[in-house]
């Protein structure tokens, strides 16, 4: 036998980071001064969210624009799912984003979002998933579920696959950025009487302004450049360079976070 290769064919993933505390901070501002109460709109099962306002597009521009291009660059393939219709002539805007307030034995069903990207950031988590675990009517499972959050996606064989983030103080300040359709839900967490305090939005395209045909011409062209580098080939036992670069990454990632809860974000 030679050249045995493995294997994992790529995927749409998700983004994680731990936001700074000058980000941080500007998200508790933007919590204090919350808006209209946002949960006719919602799938939680959650007695209190409200939307929010990004004070001079401060936390698109500094964050999540930076985010959306890292994700592009890193699953390029992305572009096609979302640009279905060629041409679009509009920029990807934060279109709303809101505030929970998630008490004990409320949860969020599994759900995806609309828009093209979407996040979560865990601003104050005041469980920790062990206690939660050791809880009676949790301590016999064999489910790690409990005060967790969830994202689930479909495997080569066709079965649900579930990611677990083991919530915890470890998790705040942390942030995920997926593709709007991925499926996540959220657990319910007991036996503690303060609020879980995360934030959500969704990001997408505002038809109401047209980009000139010449700066979307360009960013299609080099999108299509990214898209070329990163295609698999057809030939078995021939892993591609770039796709190693692109895939190979998440997955070590994800090994460190299902064998035990990651203590700290991966860019700290
Ligand atoms: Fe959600």
């Amino acid at each position: 036998m030679e050249n045995i290769s493995k294997f994992d064919p790529p995927n749409f993933g998700w983004l994680q980071v731990k936001l700074s505390k000058n980000e941080m901070d500007f998200l508790w501002e933007s919590i204090e001064n919350k808006g209209e109460v946002w949960n006719s709109s919602l799938a939680g099962n959650i007695a209190c969210s409200n939307l929010i306002d990004d004070k001079d597009n401060w936390f698109f521009n500094n964050v999540l624009r930076n985010l959306m291009e890292i994700y592009s660059n890193e699953y390029p393939q992305i572009w096609s799912i979302h640009n279905q219709f060629a041409g679009v002539r509009h920029p990807l805007t934060l279109d709303t984003w809101w505030v929970n307030y998630q008490k004990k034995g409320e949860f969020n069903p599994i759900h995806h979002h609309t828009g093209k990207f979407s996040f979560v950031i865990f601003m104050k988590i005041p469980t920790e998933y062990e206690d939660q675990k050791n809880l009676p009517h949790a301590k016999g499972s064999n489910s790690d579920c409990i005060s967790n959050f969830e994202f689930q996606y479909i495997s080569t064989l066709g079965d649900m696959m579930p990611f677990n983030y083991r919530m915890g103080k470890w998790s705040e300040g942390m942030l995920l950025l997926f593709p709007s359709q991925l499926m996540h839900c959220v657990y319910p967490f007991y036996d503690c009487d303060e609020d879980r305090i995360t934030i959500s939005g969704n990001l997408t395209y505002n038809t109401s302004i047209s980009l000139p045909v010449e700066e979307v011409e360009k960013a299609a062209e080099a999108q299509q450049k990214k898209e070329e580098l990163s295609q698999q080939k057809k030939e078995w036992g021939d892993i591609p360079v770039e796709t190693l670069k692109s895939y190979k990454k998440p997955k070590i990632e994800k090994v460190k976070l299902k064998q035990k809860p990651l203590k700290k974000g991966i860019f700290e």
